[in-house]
């Protein structure tokens, strides 16, 4: 593994393009539970309480589940580790940008600026009757379910439902991103939910190198990943930085 370490350290002082996909992984060291594997929040909770349709006709349903599978836990949860080092990267000019598929908002709060959040984010809601926006810090979260302080409306989480489509200017950001890429370092995801778990096959496709990090294999292992680093983010990260002092 050392030997791995050692040749992703000169791949990436050497990139002209670094990028991060992060996944659900990258925050588990954080007491962020991810969706798949053992414990995960599908294990808890049926994933129709996230179908768009299902939560515009049973709102009182959805709500309370989905404050329990994101609000109670994310405000707590601090960054990683993981998250410092590639906020670390990114200010040392070796990390372009970060392409995440989490909501948790752990990357800026690690002081990544350059953060795509291709599924959106938990820090506002989005009013599905006038189209306003409020921070759920600005909204009253007792309620069931949550309605907008400007017409009464009800209030959807500003994160990408199942059904609805990804926003375009993360989709455009990304792809840019991904298409400029000669490394692209996929970490914590199964690479199972699309169009997400399509941007490392076109990095792949554009000639990017493939370093991969997460506990198991995933769905890119042992198809595109060129460097398989196995282990937890929060140890393998640090790892790597500690080779580049
Ligand atoms: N370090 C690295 N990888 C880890 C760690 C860790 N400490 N803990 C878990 N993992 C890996 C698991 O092995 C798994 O491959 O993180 C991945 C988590 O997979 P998922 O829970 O499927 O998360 P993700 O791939 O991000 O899911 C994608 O699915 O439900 C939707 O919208 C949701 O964004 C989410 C999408």
């Amino acid at each position: 593994m050392q030997n791995k370490l050692k040749d992703v350290v000169n791949i990436l002082q050497q990139a002209r393009h670094t990028v991060a996909f992060t996944g659900a992984g990258i925050s588990a060291e954080s007491g962020i539970p991810t969706f798949r594997g053992k414990g995960g929040i599908w294990d808890k909770y049926d994933p129709i309480i996230l179908e768009i349709d299902y939560f515009k006709k049973n709102p009182d349903k959805a709500w309370p589940h989905i404050k329990d599978m994101f609000y109670n836990v994310i405000d707590k949860a601090q960054p990683n580790p993981a998250h410092k080092v590639l906020a670390q990267w990114e200010q040392q000019g070796l990390l372009k940008a970060i392409i995440t598929q989490n909501i948790d908002n752990l990357h800026q709060k690690a002081g990544n600026k350059n953060v795509i959040e291709y599924h959106g984010n938990t820090r506002d809601l989005i009013c599905l009757n006038c189209g306003k926006i409020t921070p759920v810090k600005q909204t009253d979260m007792t309620q069931n379910p949550v309605t907008c302080p400007h017409c009464g409306g009800l209030l959807k989480p500003d994160f990408v439902f199942f059904g609805e489509s990804i926003p375009l200017e993360a989709q455009q950001q990304s792809l840019w991103h991904t298409q400029s890429s000669d490394v692209y370092l996929v970490i914590g995801t199964t690479g199972i939910i699309m169009p997400a778990s399509l941007l490392p096959y076109e990095a792949k496709k554009n000639g990017a190198t493939i370093i991969e990090i997460n506990l198991t294999p995933s769905n890119y292992t042992n198809t595109i990943t060129d460097i398989f680093l196995q282990g937890k983010a929060g140890d393998i990260l640090p790892g790597l930085q500690k080779l580049m002092n």
